[in-house]
């Protein structure tokens, strides 16, 4: 067996971890042919997104990370660089990150080069270089109402220098990337559980909300409500953009108060990296104007609380099952469903006595970037199915309605 250098260390593999390199194809004998339930976890300081995945600690859920990347011991097994997952890995190229190739030179055997990959932290905007490793995935199986047993399973993900968790919530050692790569989470589940290549998510606002890979059933609480998954308000094409890795669905149009504001069609991106639902800026004007206008009668609160521009005495807006009673907005879809936000999902409580609109101008135009970004406040207590085999995105509507949330999945370990 070769020696490490201490110098190499952090880079080092030794050569007895070879073998547990092998492709995962025939790597996957644990795969249960159940899909796996998470828990979520809303950090309070960040507003992200976790789920305890990587040996039981949190990664941040990323629905446009197209890899699972977390720090990694100093001794850890590496891909070839010519291995067909490096070449995945490298499929998408993150922003500012300087293009060195597929991979460096192992230090301990100058016949054999090591894949490098570029671990990419969205909230930080900053990009790392590391080998490409395995990590072990954590979660329980599920049958869609309950966990049933733990299962691990190794999976492949970058490592990533210490310095690039800066900005991630305290406690959280990498990001799960969920977008529609091969070596994100989805996909690695797809092959390793043998199961269908979708996820269903359910972001809580508190408490603790829900994914299932592999699609469904899902069940929420109260007890003998039908599987969410199945009774869909709604489902549009996923559309690709061959700019940036992640979701997109195609808009005919947004309607504030049943009235059209913005006449499409408009590319619109769902992400979990930003908090609340970004317009760019010739979208955001119009669409702001008309909620405006639509709530002209009700008492405001200035100056609004920042990053908001209309905010409200909430102690005046009314409620409702679906929050309080204010305009709903459409976001009309292409095949014809209506994404409908309401108040629920539009309102954002400031303090005790303010509710402002929680839309945002896109700060930063980046190229291709959609006209509109929904964030994570938006797609709370709604549950979204990703379908990368139907290219569907499901979506079931704010679940006020059906008198349930993200956060009512039963976690207790069936009997
Ligand atoms: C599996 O489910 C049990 C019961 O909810 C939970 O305590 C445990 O943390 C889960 N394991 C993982 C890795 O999520
Ligand atoms: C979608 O929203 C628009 C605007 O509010 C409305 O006119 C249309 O009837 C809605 N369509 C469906 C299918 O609900
Ligand atoms: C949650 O699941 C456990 C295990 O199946 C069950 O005993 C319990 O009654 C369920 N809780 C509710 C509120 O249904």
């Amino acid at each position: 067996m070769a020696q490490l250098k201490p110098a190499a260390l952090p880079l080092a593999v030794s050569l007895c971890c070879l073998s547990a390199l092998l492709p995962w194809s025939a790597a996957a004998s644990y795969g249960g042919g159940k899909p796996l339930v998470t828990a979520i976890t809303k950090d309070a300081a960040t507003k992200l997104y976790t789920a305890p995945l990587k040996d039981s600690r949190p990664l941040v859920l990323d629905l446009s990370g197209p890899l699972i990347w977390s720090t990694c011991p100093p001794k850890h097994p590496s891909f070839e660089c010519h291995h067909h997952v490096c070449a995945h890995a490298h499929s998408y190229h993150p922003p500012d990150c300087p293009r060195t190739g597929h991979g460096v030179a192992d230090e301990d055997d100058p016949f054999r080069c090591k894949c490098t990959a570029h671990p990419y932290n969205p909230f930080a905007r900053k990009a790392g270089s590391g080998d490409l490793t395995r990590v072990t995935v954590t979660a329980n199986d599920t049958d869609g109402k309950n966990p049933l047993r733990p299962v691990s399973f190794p999976a492949v993900a970058a490592c990533a220098p210490h310095s690039l968790l800066a900005k991630l919530p305290a406690g959280a050692v990498g990001v799960a990337g969920l977008a529609s790569s091969r070596v994100a989470l989805p996909a690695q589940v797809s092959r390793a559980q043998k199961v269908a290549n979708k996820f269903a998510l359910c972001l809580p606002s508190g408490g603790q909300g829900v994914a299932i890979f592999g699609g469904g059933p899902l069940f929420l609480l109260p007890p003998g409500r039908p599987d969410v998954t199945t009774t869909l308000a709604g489902t549009t094409p996923l559309r690709r953009n061959p700019a940036l890795p992640g979701y997109f669905i195609s808009a005919r149009g947004i309607a504030v108060n049943q009235g059209q504001v913005q006449p499409g069609p408009l590319v619109v991106g769902l992400s979990s990296r930003v908090p609340y639902t970004e317009l760019r800026a010739d979208v955001y004007g119009p669409f702001v104007k008309a909620f405006d206008r639509a709530t002209a009668e009700r008492k405001r609160v200035t100056p609004a609380a920042a990053p908001f521009e209309l905010c409200y005495d909430s102690r005046e807006l009314g409620s409702t099952r679906l929050g309080y009673a204010v305009p709903q907005v459409d976001l009309m879809l292409e095949g014809g469903a209506n994404w409908t936000v309401f108040g629920g999902n539009s309102m954002v409580q400031v303090d005790d006595n303010t509710a402002c609109f929680g839309f945002v101008r896109m700060a930063r135009e980046e190229k291709g970037a959609p006209a509109v970004v929904i964030g994570g406040f938006q797609m709370e207590n709604n549950l979204l199915v990703f379908d990368e085999e139907k290219r569907q995105l499901g979506f079931s509507s704010l679940l006020f309605g059906r008198q349930t949330t993200c956060s009512n999945f039963n976690f207790t370990l069936a009997a």
